[in-house]
């Protein structure tokens, strides 16, 4: 939703969307997965899609992070050896060039997303070579039409990341920030500054990213409605252009780091 300063409540639409879902940040969303589809199936849905001139939607997962975040429910590995991106990366190729012979070559890349983990985990020559291999393989839009975009951890983007991110393509950001309150930060895991996070989005803003979001997560520790009412008066301050604000998932069977919050 755009940051507009008149707001109208439509008590319609709002019942509508009143239910959970998945958050956007797995595609297809882990519900949607199923194991009744074969290979071959799979295969000929994109062989034989009526019609073959429709856009398609890339999505492209990066899994890795150098630090953990006690919160997360991500799919993603954490390491600080660098070195494990690239065969993750060779393996990501080859599976660019098998899914890429299931579509037409007519059909337009008008949506491509990355997400993690952490994109920005890999060097900026790996990402350029990434999106090169995307577009030999796809046929992307070269005139900033199409909705490209990534999720960016503020602490891993430096301004020449953020430089490169746009040069090969990119119009559109998601940044991580989940709560500004130093308490809620150290028992998350999460360090980070403000400041850090408002550079990224102004140089973001320098380099003609037209949509930035920020992710927000309510249900942390030690939060309380006068810590996010102000966490959240200091995100608008930086006026970003979507806010997506979670709930705070809790499965600590499933994901062992939040096991740190009680
Ligand atoms: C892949 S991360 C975003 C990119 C980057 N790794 C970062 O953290 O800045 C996706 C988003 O999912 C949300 N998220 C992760 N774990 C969650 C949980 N347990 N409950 C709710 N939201 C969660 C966070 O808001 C996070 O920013
Ligand atoms: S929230 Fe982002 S940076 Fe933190 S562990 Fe999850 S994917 Fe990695």
């Amino acid at each position: 939703m755009a940051l507009d300063k008149t707001i109208s409540w439509d008590l319609d639409l709002i019942k509508r969307y009143d239910l959970s879902g998945p958050r956007y940040t797995s595609y297809p969303t882990a519900i949607q997965f199923d194991t009744s589809l074969s290979e071959t199936q799979l295969v000929e849905s994109g062989q034989t899609t009526t019609d073959t001139s429709a856009p398609l939607s890339l999505y492209i997962h990066i899994p890795f992070c150098a630090h953990v975040c006690y919160f997360c429910a991500c799919n993603k590995v954490i390491t600080r050896n660098r070195k494990k991106a690239q065969p993750y990366l060779d393996t990501l190729y080859k599976e660019i060039e098998q899914v890429a012979k299931w579509y037409s070559d007519k059909r337009i890349v008008n949506q491509l997303h990355w997400g993690g983990g952490t994109p920005t985990f890999i060097s900026d020559e790996q990402m350029a070579e990434l999106m090169n291999k995307i577009k030999q393989e796809f046929n992307l839009l070269d005139d900033d039409s199409g909705d490209y975009s990534i999720e960016i951890d503020p602490r891993e983007a430096s301004y020449e990341t953020m430089q490169t991110l746009r040069k090969v393509g990119f119009n559109r950001i998601s940044l991580g920030v989940q709560d500004v309150n130093p308490a809620v930060q150290e028992a998350v895991n999460r360090i980070q500054p403000t400041e850090q996070t408002a550079a990224v989005l102004k140089s973001a803003r320098e380099l003609g990213f037209k949509s930035i979001n920020m992710d927000l997560i309510y249900g942390l520790p030690h939060q309380t409605f006068e810590s996010f009412n102000e966490t959240l008066d200091t995100v608008v301050a930086m006026s970003p252009d979507r806010l997506s604000v979670f709930n705070y998932a809790h499965m600590p069977d499933r994901f062992r780091s939040q096991k740190h919050i009680n």
